[in-house]
């Protein structure tokens, strides 16, 4: 629970200054209610936007604002609140917002699922209100058309149970985590189990609505190629605010094939990492190995540690061809039928989200999820590492509490060899072996254990520099990581600034996005720490 900060009586409002952290000085508080009265005024059904505002002083604040928060590290008592929080049903609350906020220099903060690894989406440095997308979620599935629109604030789970409730060979190739909102998530690439057959959620869109600077509704035609060029994997956040995608949806086999199978140290997991390296990015893309590792008690001998590598797959057919495909490219692994489980691909869904398949499909609807303290990075490997430097990475997993520390091996190759770097600002493209997902998750909620894990996080990424891609050494934009880099504090920010951060999610695609920018939002009123900024200062 956080302290309510900005009770706007003035004998309370010294306490709050005094005792707790608050951004409002008198001036500010004056600006404050007259940005309040902006919102309630310039809205066109004002009524009914008012019961959608949740200042600082509403009981309910606290619950709005902690409801999609996922990294418990920008939950604490010292992180700087919103000073109101919106939660839009119609697209004329986001352009009063806007509005408002422009006039009374407020920034804002855009949030669909919360998921953001900086809570980039719900935390800032200068006053502030949080753009909730929360009540803006339907999906309309047209499942004859192969589409359907989503309104931003859908999750992904959301989106996989409405396509399965009109179709049993429908699906779309998008994250593994259910409560991970579509608003960040297609902005910034998206991917998951299909990436190979299919490429990302951004490489499926095929229309967005989106509220600009100037509060206007645009389509794909009115904004124009340069700008739907720029939210599908550049970060929508940089550019307006994003009320719906549509999408072209992929068609699965009514029956798909999933298996699991953990190997330790003990059992050659060294030398199956290795050989995983050249066999997951260049088997039939219809075949998704994906591989987690971590360190974990041995079952063998108390006290004794030992990593484990668990490969994780998802084949788009039936077991028997599945077995096939192991048995020439992989033999050492060991698949054999028992491992491996028919299901349709909802229930994958399921699967791969680590959730009962006893559960009904409902629990996808569920967006209560729960904050951890995490820290998060990213890498893209274009050779194979050798097996020495991975006996070196399992002796930095020890460092940690076993399970603390894991990393994923996420394959590249298939269809994402074939689509060029430049056709969706995501560039991570032909060359790619895969990604490496790493993350340290804690439970003490002081500050100095955040500090002692994050600079573990930063000594592991340190260690893996010789392995991975080189100038730039690349990143994934969803795996936000503000160590990278980040914008100056002011409204402005120099090119040698930005591009320490942006040409490692970017690439070449970086500088094209700073084009747009200026074109659509050269005041950089849509400005956070990693957004594609309006001007360059040298
Ligand atoms: C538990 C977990 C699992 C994950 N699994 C995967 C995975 O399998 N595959 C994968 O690719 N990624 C995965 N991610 C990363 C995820 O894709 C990103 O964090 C993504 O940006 C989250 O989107 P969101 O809407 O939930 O987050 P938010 O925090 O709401 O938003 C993230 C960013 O997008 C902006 N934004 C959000 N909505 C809008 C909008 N409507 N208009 C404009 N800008 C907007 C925000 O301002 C912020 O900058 C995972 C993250 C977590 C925490
Ligand atoms: C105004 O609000 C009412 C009640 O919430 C709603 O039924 C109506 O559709 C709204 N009209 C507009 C134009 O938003
Ligand atoms: C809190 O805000 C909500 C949304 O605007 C409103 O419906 C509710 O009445 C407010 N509660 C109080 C106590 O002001
Ligand atoms: C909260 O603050 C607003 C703006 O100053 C004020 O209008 C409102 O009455 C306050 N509500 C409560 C419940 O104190
Ligand atoms: C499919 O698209 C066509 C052409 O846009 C449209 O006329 C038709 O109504 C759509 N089908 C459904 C079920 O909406
Ligand atoms: C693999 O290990 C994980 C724990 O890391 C465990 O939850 C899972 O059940 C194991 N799977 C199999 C098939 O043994
Ligand atoms: C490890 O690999 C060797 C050589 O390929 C093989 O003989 C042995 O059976 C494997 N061990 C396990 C536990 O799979
Ligand atoms: C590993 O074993 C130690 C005791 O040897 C125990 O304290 C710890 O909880 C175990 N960790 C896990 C993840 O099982
Ligand atoms: C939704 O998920 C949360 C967290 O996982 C859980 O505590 C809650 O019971 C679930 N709610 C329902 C209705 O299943």
């Amino acid at each position: 629970m956080k302290s309510p900060t900005a009770n706007l009586a003035i004998p309370l409002l010294f306490f709050s200054l005094l005792f707790s952290f608050s951004w409002l000085t008198l001036a500010e508080t004056h600006h404050y209610d007259n940005f309040l009265q902006c919102l309630t005024l310039h809205s066109g059904n004002a009524s009914s936007f008012s019961k959608l505002i949740y200042a600082q002083n509403n009981s309910s604040y606290s619950s709005v604002l902690d409801f999609s928060i996922r990294n418990a590290r920008f939950s604490t008592p010292t992180t700087p609140e919103p000073l109101v929080i919106v939660t839009p049903t119609h697209v004329s609350h986001i352009q009063t917002t806007i509005k408002c906020s422009r006039i009374h220099d407020m920034q804002i903060r855009i949030r669909s699922g919360g998921h953001d690894y900086e809570g980039l989406s719900y935390v800032s440095q200068v006053p502030f209100v949080i753009i909730d997308l929360i009540n803006l979620r339907s999906i309309d599935v047209d499942a004859e058309n192969k589409t359907a629109w989503i309104q931003a604030g859908a999750t992904i789970g959301e989106l996989y149970y409405r396509i399965a409730e009109k179709s049993s060979t429908l699906a779309f190739p998008a994250g593994v985590c259910p409560t991970v909102g579509v608003g960040g998530h297609f902005g910034g690439g998206g991917y998951g189990m299909m990436m190979r057959k299919f490429g990302l959620a951004a490489d499926q869109i095929i229309d967005a609505h989106l509220v600009d600077v100037d509060g206007r509704l645009l389509d794909r035609n009115s904004m124009g190629a340069d700008l739907f060029w720029a939210i599908r994997g550049g970060g929508a956040a940089s550019f307006g605010v994003i009320v719906s995608w549509k999408v072209k949806l992929v068609s699965v086999p009514s029956t798909v094939t999933v298996f699991t199978v953990n190997r330790t140290l003990e059992e050659n997991g060294t030398m199956l990492v290795h050989k995983w390296q050249s066999v997951a990015p260049k088997i039939h893309e219809d075949l998704y190995l994906r591989l987690f590792l971590k360190a974990v008690n041995s079952s063998q001998q108390e006290g004794k540690r030992t990593t484990q590598a668990s490969f994780t797959s998802l084949f788009l057919g039936r077991i028997d061809q599945l077995l096939v495909l192991m048995q020439e490219s992989f033999p050492e692994l060991g698949i054999v039928k028992e491992d491996c489980t028919e299901m349709s691909w909802i229930q994958s869904i399921l699967y791969f989200a680590d959730i009962p398949q006893s559960e009904s499909l409902d629990i996808l609807l569920n967006r209560t999820g729960t904050a951890v303290f995490f820290k998060g990075k990213s890498d893209y490997v274009k050779e194979s590492i050798p097996e020495t430097a991975l006996e070196g990475l399992w002796q930095r997993f020890y460092e940690e509490e076993p399970e603390a520390v894991q990393l994923i091996f996420s394959p590249y190759g298939g269809i994402m060899d074939e689509i060029p770097e430049s056709e969706t600002p995501y560039p991570h493209r032909a060359g790619n072996l895969f990604n490496i997902h790493y993350v340290v998750v804690w439970e003490e909620e002081d500050a100095s254990a955040s500090q002692k894990h994050i600079s573990y996080m930063r000594r592991l990424y340190r260690y893996m520099e010789p392995y991975v891609s080189k100038s730039p050494r690349s990143a994934y934009m969803n795996y936000r990581d503000l160590d990278l880099g980040s914008n100056n504090k002011g409204r402005y920010t120099s090119y040698r600034q930005a591009s320490k951060w942006g040409l490692k999610y970017f690439n070449n695609n970086f500088n094209r996005l700073i084009h747009v920018k200026r074109m659509v939002d050269p005041q950089n009123f849509f400005r956070h720490e990693q957004s594609i900024p309006s001007l360059l200062l040298g």
